[in-house]
């Protein structure tokens, strides 16, 4: 039930009333006027709570708009608030679009705005037709060396690259912000050989062995897992004879990235993505964003995934925290985002990307003339049709997706006039943890807390999988459990290291228990059963072995307060999409480029093969963002 709170600001400076008495202020402009003048506060419930709209009125008219609401999602909440706060002050009306993506926020907004309308003795309803409407642009060309399609991150990295290499940039998004898949991302970004790997008391000996027996046994037939693993052994009997700091290869990488994409990734996309992760890390760094907290995440042998954290050393969600500082960048460079503008077509000339064209929010065209192009407009995960086609056992799943991944540069690219090739397009992820919450939206449950010691158990309070395995067995083994759901138990200690794991706690997504028994009563099961699970798992965590399900991470034994997360497999990663070569260039079926187009993160394939790792997703958006970049710059010369 949203809560519902009007109250005059205690700011107002000015009051009156049309057809009313004055409100006793003196100011002459205000009471010379025949409308309302002062600011006002409106209040509704959001996502994570309170969501306090201001509006200045002068004379009726809504002249400026400030909205609070620290506990909306980071990223997504807060933007839709500042996207919303320019359209209500642009438009003087609160008959603005919600922003998809944002829909609770969003409604937390015009709630809270027509109760500050109230406030001041208004009708909302007459503020629900805009006063000043932009009326429609008429339609438009403009010209830059490249554009990119997508301000998500892989668009939003090309950009920052191309625009460095002395290139004019224009951005098109869909939606009305930015940050599409990449400002959901939880977990952080693999990247092997980093400066930032440097846990000696970390024991790589059980990812390592298990990763070169699963090799063995397993991808016997496979060349390049093969001859990777044979490398890996190599580095491996050199380590252990004279081991010195951390233990982890390109090399390895690979091979975790290929075992966890069933050993159909295209080996060369895989080998840039490992070869050039560490230098990303580093080029983050340069760009103002540091993910220097080391940890372990499904299908990877040792501790990789680098994560930021906030200024009292908890970890924070990767996407909300890379997002606005690719946002910034983008600002810095002065490159044009033109959001709420939805390309349709990539305009060819004698066989060459020339630009592309798109649909304005008002329904006018817009056309940026280019000299390459560049593709990064997400997957299809959010085209629950386009999905079910691929997969008809995943129609009406629920999803992870931004709503702008909509598959739209797969549709463009492979447009006959264009002719790129799809590779892997059946290739569908399931993450295992999502949360459906009361307002029926599916949030994505980062598997860091299963990295971090984290345990799943179902609902008769038994575990049933390795929790770090690689989402597609887990998902699987999920769904094979009572109503195809879990639940994910983290401990107290998890809590206070995590603004992660309070984020969810905030938004009421937890259960809680100070014992096992209140835990158990909380899930709704079976104590003594939940007791037995815990106390095994603390056995697991103190032998560092699990006979059960063979889990090689352990980190801490669960204690003190718990917390539990009702969690079912969601669509997450769309893993084909168009056909790349390690430049970045988007291929033809026969291989062939097609020159002037690029493409990086989720609309290519090929990467990530029948399953993405957790934490591949940032290491491609960066890794191929500034290939793509680079390329589409060297080939705008
Ligand atoms: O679970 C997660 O945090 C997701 C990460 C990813 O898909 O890379």
């Amino acid at each position: 039930m949203k809560k519902l709170i009007a109250l005059v600001s205690t700011m107002a400076m000015a009051v009156s009333l049309a057809g009313c008495s004055s409100s006793g202020n003196d100011q002459s402009a205000a009471s010379a006027s025949a409308g309302v003048s002062g600011t006002f506060e409106g209040t509704a419930q959001g996502k994570g709570g309170d969501v306090t709209v201001t509006l200045t009125l002068t004379d009726s008219k809504i002249t400026d708009v400030s909205i609070e609401g620290k506990d909306e999602t980071p990223g997504i909440g807060d933007t839709a608030m500042e996207t919303m706060a320019q359209e209500i002050k642009d438009s003087g009306s609160i008959g603005v679009d919600t922003v998809s993506g944002a829909t609770v926020t969003s409604d937390a907004v015009l709630e809270a705005a027509a109760a500050a309308l109230t406030s001041a003795g208004l009708n909302p309803d007459d503020y629900k037709t805009a006063v000043s409407a932009a009326t429609a642009a008429g339609d438009v060309t403009e010209e830059a060396d490249v554009v990119v399609v997508g301000a998500g991150g892989a668009g939003m990295v090309a950009a920052i690259t191309a625009a460095d290499a002395g290139k004019s940039v224009i951005i098109l998004e869909s939606q009305a912000m930015g940050g599409g898949n990449s400002v959901r991302s939880t977990g952080g970004m693999n990247a092997a050989k980093t400066v930032y790997q440097d846990d000696n008391d970390f024991d790589e000996a059980a990812g390592v062995e298990k990763t070169l027996k699963t090799a063995a046994e397993k991808y016997a037939d496979n060349e390049t897992i093969t001859a990777l693993a044979k490398t890996v052994q190599e580095q491996w009997d050199a380590y252990q004879a004279d081991p010195q700091g951390y233990f982890d290869s390109t090399e390895l990488f690979e091979l975790d990235t290929m075992i966890g994409g069933k050993g159909i990734n295209d080996p060369e996309l895989v080998k840039t993505l490992c070869e050039n992760s560490a230098d990303a890390i580093d080029w983050l760094d340069t760009i103002g964003a540091s993910l220097h907290n080391v940890a372990q995440f499904g299908g990877a042998s040792v501790k990789r995934i680098h994560r930021p954290v906030n200024d009292e050393g908890k970890t924070v969600a990767v996407g909300a925290y890379l997002v606005p500082i690719l946002t910034q960048n983008v600002e810095d460079r002065g490159i044009t985002v033109h959001y709420n503008t939805t390309a349709n077509k990539i305009l060819m000339s004698d066989g060459k990307a020339a630009g592309v064209q798109a649909e304005q929010k008002d329904g006018s065209t817009l056309t940026v003339n280019a000299k390459a192009v560049v593709l990064a407009t997400g997957g299809f995960g959010a085209n629950n049709a386009m999905v079910a086609e691929q997969n008809p056992a995943l129609d009406g799943y629920i999803t992870t997706n931004a709503p702008g991944a909509q598959g739209q540069g797969i549709v463009m690219a492979t447009a006959e006039d264009v002719g790129a090739a799809t590779v892997d397009m059946d290739q569908i992820q399931l993450h295992p943890t999502v949360h459906v919450a009361d307002d029926g939206s599916a949030n994505l449950i980062t598997e860091g807390l299963r990295g971090d010691g984290a345990i799943l158990v179902n609902k008769e309070g038994s575990r049933f999988t390795d929790e770090v395995g690689t989402r597609d067995k887990v998902s699987a083994d999920e769904n094979a459990q009572t109503d195809g759901q879990a639940w994910l138990i983290v401990d107290q200690s998890m809590y206070d290291a995590s603004t992660v794991i309070q984020g969810y706690v905030t938004k009421g997504w937890t259960v809680q228990g100070d014992t096992v028994a209140d835990l158990a009563a909380a899930m709704g099961v079976d104590a003594d059963t939940l007791t037995k699970t815990i106390d095994d798992w603390n056995t697991c965590v103190a032998n560092e072995s699990d006979p059960d399900f063979g889990r090689t991470s352990f980190n801490h034994q669960l204690e003190g307060t718990m917390y539990a997360i009702l969690v079912q497999p969601g669509v997450h990663h769309t893993m084909g999409g168009l056909k790349i070569d390690s430049s970045a260039e988007v291929e033809k079926a026969d291989s062939s480029v097609i020159p002037g187009l690029f493409a990086a993160g989720e609309v290519t394939g090929g990467v990530h093969g029948a399953n993405r790792l957790g934490g591949n997703a940032v290491a491609d958006f960066v890794v191929f963002g500034r290939i793509a970049g680079q390329s589409a710059a060297d080939y705008a010369k």
